[in-house]
């Protein structure tokens, strides 16, 4: 079994392979530092938490984790908060920045004796459509190596060697640019708020979402091709202000801004998320925008249910679980997509040519109203909020 890619999804993948009794190895680009370092998500639903307990894998996340459900809303109405993790189905999230969890996956891997290639770049994958496909794997050295396996997971992203090597129409693609681009920041200041912060502002959104005691995320709406290095400092921190409305609320805690970059929304999904020995997770398999924060929780799950289906594969010979993967895991995949774009619909205004703007400006005033005074649109809000 070949796993490419030591993200969440090929770390959970290989860890409960390894655990199975399959025979696996991991190619990963990335040296293990880079692997272990890349600050990205860090909200774990309910489910992911007790997806990793399950399997032992939840220790780390046990121990410095910390249980958050509240999320604060701010708008030109005022604000309000919801404590979701005492309404819908009374889950928290876990809050554990995503490179801790990498690197308590990887740890616990290594030390149980799987197998690892770090820099090892996929280049194709060959053959997929028979039962002995193959990897061709460019080495540290430069040179090319090739690795052969019953089955080829690809957890490598939606830019890796996975989705690359698909032949045209052999799966489809489905695509939504939602239009709207975010300045994605990384401060080294505690965080301002106990919850979540959402500001919806005429100005665009702007997003408060703590990592940890000292690490903050924010998150401004920008132009979309707005260069990330075009913002001072200076008018990072007014403008995530304004958009807070800290006059009225209170001052954000500033700190050296340590990572930035913009990234624009979209999402897509492929189906199916198999294509013969290739079998897809993780953001190789759907990228969701990141507004819902369900992005690694996906992975997760997607991980689990692939390496059920493989055990009972490869080790019992039962190959229906593999044959039904892909659905299972759409079912999930598109409930999430449902609920990201409805986030993105509720935090900012449409941009380009959507219609009347006021119009749209006025329904989500309502529906931002409705979350603020409904019990059942609550309930909605965190059982989909929290869970995958
Ligand atoms: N060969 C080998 N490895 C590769 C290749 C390749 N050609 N291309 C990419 N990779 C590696 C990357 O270096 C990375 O370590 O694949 C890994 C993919 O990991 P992630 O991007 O974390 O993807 P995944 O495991 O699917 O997790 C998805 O986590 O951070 C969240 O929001 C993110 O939704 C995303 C979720």
């Amino acid at each position: 079994m070949v796993v490419l890619g030591a993200g969440p999804a090929g770390l959970v993948l290989a860890n409960l392979l390894h655990g199975s009794g399959v025979d696996c190895v991991v190619l990963e680009r990335a040296g293990r530092a880079h692997v272990q370092t890349r600050a990205r998500a860090g909200f774990l639903a309910a489910n992911t938490v007790r997806i990793l307990d399950r399997h032992g894998l939840a220790e780390g996340l046990r121990r410095r984790g910390r249980e958050h459900g509240a999320c604060e809303f701010r708008t030109d109405d005022g604000r309000f908060c919801l404590e979701y993790g005492s309404l819908g189905r009374g889950e928290p999230h876990t809050v554990y920045p995503q490179q801790e969890l990498v690197t308590d996956l990887l740890t616990r891997y290594v030390n149980a004796g799987g197998r690892i290639r770090f820099e090892a770049e996929a280049v194709a994958v060959l053959g997929a459509d028979t039962s002995r496909p193959a990897v061709t794997v460019r080495e540290p050295d430069g040179r090319t190596v090739r690795w052969q396996a019953r089955y080829v997971a690809g957890c490598d992203g939606r830019r890796g060697a996975a989705r690359a090597s698909l032949p045209p129409g052999a799966v489809r693609h489905h695509r939504l640019d939602h239009g709207v681009s975010w300045l994605g920041l990384l401060v080294e200041a505690p965080p301002s708020l106990d919850a979540v912060g959402y500001a919806v502002h005429p100005r665009g959104f702007a997003g408060h979402m703590a990592r940890t005691r000292d690490i903050t995320r924010y998150y401004l709406q920008c132009e979309r091709d707005s260069p990330a290095d075009a913002w001072s400092q200076e008018r990072i921190w007014e403008e995530l202000e304004l958009r807070m409305r800290a006059a009225r609320y209170g001052p954000l805690h500033r700190g050296p801004i340590v990572q930035r970059g913009v990234v624009d929304l979209d999402s897509d999904v492929l189906e199916p998320l198999r294509h013969g020995a290739l079998l897809l997770a993780g953001d190789a398999a759907s990228v969701i925008s990141p507004s819902a924060a369900k992005g690694a929780n996906l992975a997760v799950l997607e991980a689990e249910m692939l390496a059920d289906a493989l055990a009972d594969d490869l080790v019992r010979g039962d190959g229906e679980g593999l044959d039904r993967y892909s659905a299972r895991c759409l079912t999930h995949i598109w409930r999430a997509q449902d609920f990201s774009r409805w986030m993105i619909q509720l935090l900012h205004e449409p941009s380009g040519p959507d219609g009347d703007s006021s119009f749209h400006h006025s329904l989500r005033r309502s529906r931002i109203e409705a979350l603020r005074t409904s019990r059942s649109q609550q309930d909605w809000f965190a059982e989909n909020y929290v869970g995958v």
